[in-house]
């Protein structure tokens, strides 16, 4: 080959290549960050799929919204292998024990519809919503929004069937109303929370998805403001007291721990404060933030007239939480350890003595008490962050369809109900419902397996 002949080739070559790279760097320019996409493929060691996207930016305003039919399905990277479950999660076996030997009939799911919010119906990925009566503030709409991420988060993965919820304080399902003969017929019914007394199943709250109401940003969000807040004042920096802030009108035992307060004749080293949402609502909650509140060495954990959404705010605080013994359980409060997560304190008629010891204990130990509130924030920060959330619905549904002895059916007049739909249609009352929601949507499948369940 002449000198010439080799340059012309070059020169071709390096020309083709100049074309293709530009139209490659137009094309990405189209399709958002194609470039970090496939660069990040590349660099992996393992093969792994390119992450898709959900179209996310609808547009309310387009009141014919409809629910979109091409959704993407998860590719999942290869090797990867699954993580192992939380603890908590070995009790999605025991909350489903009635129904283990005979399973569920359609018989038994309609007899939880008096007690029910609504029904949800989940056939070939797509999800119906059957309403039977409101909830309290926006309760159902941030339960069945969660339901939709998870399906967003799974596509293809989770299976048909169709469910009770209740979305109440009080529990239903009630042991003794389902004894003897009629052990065999106990409607199974979801709620958030259980005793020893009940058998509703349990799920985890709306506030995982935010409160719109009080201003409770989503759990992923406070999450992260609450380690960030906990930053902020050393342990043994903060209030050498105990610090309970929230609604005493709630139960008895809360008007209880109202008689704590510093009087002139007793300081009980506890800071009680009564939480007015009135007032915080006009001032736009700007003294109810969460992670302001992680100011003293002890926070006062109390259930109000059953399980309170709180606790998972106190344990986050770094601080040794002072835990009046709840009765009510939410699905991840079974796993809590006294002493390494909590200090016990019994409901008797010695709680204001039996936080004042508590209080001074901690004090004259300081290790052993911050070392209580560390492993608390720990727990949750490990085992509550919101990819085992979606897990443990993951899980929670497809035991739970598993022992399903019929077929899963769209009922008339329900609605289909999807991301899009839903927040462009809550939008429209109140703009921190959209906010919530955009804010918690999920964005794209995951391309790993749900963790593994532990076994009963
Ligand atoms: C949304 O749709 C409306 C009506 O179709 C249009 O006027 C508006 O510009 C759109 N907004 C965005 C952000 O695309
Ligand atoms: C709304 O959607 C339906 C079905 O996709 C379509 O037939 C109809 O023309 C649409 N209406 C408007 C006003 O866009
Ligand atoms: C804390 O220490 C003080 C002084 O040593 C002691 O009087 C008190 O009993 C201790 N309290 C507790 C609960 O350990």
């Amino acid at each position: 080959m002449s000198y010439g002949k080799r340059w012309a080739s070059i020169t071709i070559f390096i020309f083709v290549f100049v074309i293709s790279f530009v139209y490659w760097i137009d094309k990405s320019a189209l399709t958002g960050n194609y470039f970090f996409r496939t660069f990040a493929t590349t660099i992996s060691p393992k093969k792994s799929s390119v992450q898709v996207e959900f179209p996310f930016k609808f547009n309310c305003s387009n009141l014919n919204l409809t629910c979109p039919t091409n959704y993407p399905v998860t590719i999942e990277k290869e090797g990867s292998s699954p993580v192992a479950c939380p603890e908590y999660m070995r009790w999605i076996h025991e909350d489903l024990r009635p129904w283990k030997s005979a399973g569920i009939t359609r018989d038994m799911v309609e007899s939880g519809r008096v007690y029910a919010n609504f029904r949800l119906v989940i056939v070939k990925g797509k999800a119906y919503v059957e309403k039977y009566k409101g909830s309290y503030q926006t309760r159902d709409v941030f339960t069945i929004w969660g339901i939709l991420q998870l399906l967003r988060l799974y596509p293809g993965k989770v299976p048909d069937l169709e469910l009770m919820f209740w979305c109440g304080d009080e529990t239903v399902i009630k042991k003794r109303d389902h004894q003897g003969p009629k052990a065999t017929s106990v409607p199974p019914v979801f709620h958030y929370c259980n005793d020893d007394e009940t058998l509703d199943i349990v799920f985890p709250d709306w506030s995982f998805w935010g409160w719109p109401e009080i201003d409770i940003k989503p759990w992923r969000t406070t999450l992260e403001a609450l380690k960030e807040g906990n930053k902020r004042i050393e342990w043994k920096d903060r209030k050498p007291y105990a610090f309970w802030k929230g609604n005493p009108y709630m139960s008895r035992t809360r008007m209880e721990l109202m008689k704590c307060r510093i009087s002139d004749k007793q300081d009980w080293n506890v800071h009680l404060y009564i939480q007015d949402w009135g007032k915080e609502s006009k001032q736009g909650f700007k003294n109810s933030k969460l992670e302001d509140q992680c100011t003293h060495r002890y926070k006062i954990y109390i259930e109000g007239s059953t399980w309170s959404v709180s606790e998972k705010y106190i344990l986050a605080c770094n601080s040794m939480t002072l835990l009046l013994m709840p009765q009510y359980h939410e699905f991840f409060t079974r796993s809590l350890v006294p002493m390494q997560h909590y200090w016990p304190i019994k409901v008797t008629d010695n709680i204001c003595r039996d936080l004042k010891l508590a209080v001074e204990w901690g004090n004259n130990h300081t290790d052993k008490a911050q070392a209580i509130g560390e492993a608390a924030s720990k727990f949750i920060q490990e085992n509550l962050k919101m990819d085992f959330i979606y897990d443990y619905i993951f899980h929670l549904l497809s035991e739970y369809s598993k022992l399903l002895k019929f077929e899963p059916t769209i009922p008339l007049g329900a609605l289909e109900v999807c991301s899009e739909t839903m927040a462009c249609l809550e939008g429209n009352k109140f703009w921190r419902i959209k906010n919530f929601m955009v804010e918690s949507m999920v964005k794209s499948p995951r391309d790993t397996l749900p963790c593994t369940m532990p076994p009963p």
